[in-house]
């Protein structure tokens, strides 16, 4: 039989359709217009090629392996570093290029601890211009541990009020026995055996006085700052800045 002039030309037609879709499909349109992979393998490389910015906690415990420690047992145990020192990646990788800065400044903590009434139950915050005002909060709350001071409680359990005064106070670092030498027979029978008092301006010198070394202390002239009369007749010396 033969086939008719049309159909053959209908289907050299199609052949021919055929083919130049076959040609665009495989040689002509690149291959990324019909797969997602070579986007998502160029979108790898795209995204390798970035610098790095955060190291994460445990590069940084390969050096600051004290205060790794320190505050994986403190209320800051969730806390990454760079949350607060900032991305420290090129630090990390070569500790010349520079230190992270150091968030002193009582703003800082405010971001999480300013009272806000939609925190959860229990989060400790504080009010800011009443909770130790115009200190710093590194002063008595160490980054790394937070944990609120406190006396020794072997003291605050007779001395209570001197205590939580002290807690409070500018004297709040200083501990009870920089001050005061305390025989163990205090603890049984305080009476018979009294601690000492500080003695004379000298003492409160060795941290106040002009050539005092290694103390973040204010300095004063020992030798005319109150006259000649003793340090605690006008500072209360469990909290010194309450001049009396
Ligand atoms: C390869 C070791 C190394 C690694 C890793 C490292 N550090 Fe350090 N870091 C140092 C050295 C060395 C100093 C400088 C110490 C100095 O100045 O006394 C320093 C200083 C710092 C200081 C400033 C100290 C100051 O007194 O100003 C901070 C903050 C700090 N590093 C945070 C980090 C953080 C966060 C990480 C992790 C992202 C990290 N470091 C990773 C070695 C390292
Ligand atoms: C809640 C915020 C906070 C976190 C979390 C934190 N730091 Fe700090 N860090 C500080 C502040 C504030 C100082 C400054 C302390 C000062 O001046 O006394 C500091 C000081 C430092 C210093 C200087 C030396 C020293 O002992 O004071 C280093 C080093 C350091 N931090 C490393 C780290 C590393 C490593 C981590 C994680 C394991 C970390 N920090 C986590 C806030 C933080
Ligand atoms: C002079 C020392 C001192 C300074 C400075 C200080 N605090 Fe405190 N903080 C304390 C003491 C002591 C407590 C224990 C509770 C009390 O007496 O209010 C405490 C309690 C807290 C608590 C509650 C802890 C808990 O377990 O409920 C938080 C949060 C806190 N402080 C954050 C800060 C922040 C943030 C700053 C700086 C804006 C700061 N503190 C400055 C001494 C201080
Ligand atoms: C990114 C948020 C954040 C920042 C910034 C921050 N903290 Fe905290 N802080 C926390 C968390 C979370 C806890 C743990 C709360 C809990 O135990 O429920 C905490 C706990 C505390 C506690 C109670 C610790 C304890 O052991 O009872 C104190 C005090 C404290 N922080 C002080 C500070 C100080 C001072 C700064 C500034 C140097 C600071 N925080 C910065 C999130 C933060
Ligand atoms: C078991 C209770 C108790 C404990 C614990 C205790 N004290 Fe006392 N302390 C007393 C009593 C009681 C007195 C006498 C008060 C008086 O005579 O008015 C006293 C007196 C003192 C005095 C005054 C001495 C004088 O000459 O006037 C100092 C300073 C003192 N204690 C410091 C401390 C220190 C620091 C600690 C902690 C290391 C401590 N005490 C622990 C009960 C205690
Ligand atoms: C900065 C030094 C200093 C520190 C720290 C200190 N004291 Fe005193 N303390 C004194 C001086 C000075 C006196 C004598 C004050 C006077 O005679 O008016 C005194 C007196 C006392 C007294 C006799 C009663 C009184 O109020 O005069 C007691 C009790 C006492 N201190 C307990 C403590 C305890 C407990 C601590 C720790 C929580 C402590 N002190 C920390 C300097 C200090
Ligand atoms: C072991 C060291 C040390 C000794 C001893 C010491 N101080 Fe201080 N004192 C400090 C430090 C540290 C500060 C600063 C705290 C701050 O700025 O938050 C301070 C702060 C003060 C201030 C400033 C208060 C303010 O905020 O304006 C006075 C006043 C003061 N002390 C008086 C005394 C007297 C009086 C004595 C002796 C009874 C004494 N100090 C003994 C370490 C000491
Ligand atoms: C006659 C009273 C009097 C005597 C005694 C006295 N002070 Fe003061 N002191 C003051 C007054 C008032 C201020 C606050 C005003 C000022 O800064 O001069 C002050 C301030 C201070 C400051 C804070 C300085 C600053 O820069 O913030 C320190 C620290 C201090 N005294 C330590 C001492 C020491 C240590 C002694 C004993 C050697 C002493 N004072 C004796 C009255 C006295």
């Amino acid at each position: 039989m033969k086939i008719p002039e049309q159909i053959t030309r209908l289907g050299m037609l199609l052949a021919g359709v055929l083919a130049a879709v076959l040609l665009l499909r495989f040689v002509i349109l690149p291959a990324d217009m019909f797969s997602a992979a070579p986007h998502q393998a160029a979108k790898a490389v795209r995204e390798m090629a970035k610098p790095v910015h955060y190291a994460g906690m445990p590069a940084c415990r390969e050096c600051h392996a004290d205060i790794y420690d320190t505050k994986s047992a403190g209320g800051h145990r969730y806390m990454g570093c760079e949350n607060c020192h900032g991305a420290a990646a090129a630090h990390a990788s070569d500790p010349a290029t520079g230190n992270p800065p150091l968030p002193s400044e009582r703003e800082f903590c405010y971001a999480c601890h300013a009272f806000d009434p939609s925190r959860p139950n229990g989060f400790p915050q504080i009010e800011p211009t009443e909770h130790r005002a115009g200190k710093k909060c590194i002063r008595c709350h160490d980054p790394h541990d937070p944990v609120p001071p406190s006396a020794p409680s072997d003291c605050s359990g007779c001395h209570g009020v001197i205590a939580k005064t002290k807690a409070t106070s500018s004297h709040a670092t200083v501990e009870c026995a920089a001050c005061h030498e305390v025989p163990e027979q205090h603890f049984t029978s305080p009476r018979a055996a009294l601690p000492t008092k500080p003695a004379g301006r000298e003492s409160c010198g060795q941290c106040h006085g002009s050539d005092a070394t290694d103390s973040g202390a204010p300095r004063v002239d020992l030798a005319s700052h109150g006259d000649s009369y003793q340090c605690w007749q006008c500072h209360y010396p469990h909290a010194p800045e309450m001049t009396r």
